[in-house]
């Protein structure tokens, strides 16, 4: 999940208000049909959780994440997994998986060639790979909402400061294809998704959107998710539940 320039994820908060990130993941697990004795490599492993549910699946698996605190949380947890902290650009393997697979992690990577090719090569021959993401359009409500509060409060922000690539089908299945993957399946998923408690706006917010508020204080923030709230209260809170916009991205392609 982590790919971000400076680690301040709350593996904390992570485990105890978005462990939907993980309840999520299980579909594509489905899709990865994983095989007792298999090598996959899980990239953007977070805590964790989704890693040991290919272990106990008799995976030899290698959880990699950028965040030091995810995978310090991810190793606590799970002792006997071998997890690994580094970004997807850094990853040197050749011909070692017969899977890589990724949940809700490449919304992250803005070099998406990059990566493309790091996990084509870390590939066997023959071998696949399978992720979910956010796609085209995903939280584009909450996000658009938080960057007008951004311009109002006149906090410094420039497009580049958007710390997420959020492709369509077709521009993410063509840079597979560049990358020499051979693509077997590609679907976007329009999956409205429901937050954790009364501040699960607050929390989503605070836990993934720190980077587009750094350059301000606690208390401005603290405003300006105020005013996200009560704007988006009409349109994302639905029956006692913030919902967010969720749209994903799924795919799978070959090493040819
Ligand atoms: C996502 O999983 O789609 C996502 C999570 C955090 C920030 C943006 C997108």
């Amino acid at each position: 999940m982590a790919n971000k320039e400076v680690d301040d994820w709350n593996a904390k908060l992570y485990d105890d208000k978005h462990a939907f990130v993980s309840k999520y993941g299980k579909a594509i697990i489905q899709l990865l049909a994983p095989k007792q004795g298999e090598q996959i490599l899980d990239l953007g492993c977070g805590t964790g959780d989704l890693a040991y549910n290919l272990y106990e699946q008799g995976v030899t698996i290698i959880g990699v994440d950028k965040s030091e605190k995810m995978i310090q949380q991810a190793q606590l947890k799970y002792p006997s997994i071998k997890f690994i902290v580094r970004d997807v650009l850094d990853l040197t393997y050749s011909n070692t998986f017969d899977a890589v697979f990724s949940n809700a992690t490449l919304h992250w990577v803005k070099q998406p060639q990059q990566a493309l090719r790091a996990l084509y090569s870390s590939l066997k021959p023959g071998g696949r790979f399978v992720a979910e993401f956010g796609g085209k359009g995903n939280v584009k409500t909450i996000t658009d909402e938080i960057i007008r509060q951004i311009h109002q409060l006149e906090i410094p922000y420039s497009p580049e400061n958007f710390p997420w690539y959020f492709p369509s089908i077709g521009e993410y299945t063509s840079l597979m294809e560049e990358a020499g993957f051979s693509v077997v399946y590609a679907e976007w998923i329009d999956r409205p998704t429901p937050l954790d408690g009364d501040n699960g706006l607050r929390n989503w917010i605070s836990q993934f959107s720190s980077s587009l508020l750094d350059s301000t204080t606690e208390l401005v923030k603290e405003e300006l998710i105020t005013r996200v709230e009560t704007t988006l209260k009409g349109t994302l809170y639905q029956n006692g539940k913030w919902v967010a916009d969720y749209k994903r991205l799924r795919v799978t392609g070959y090493k040819n």
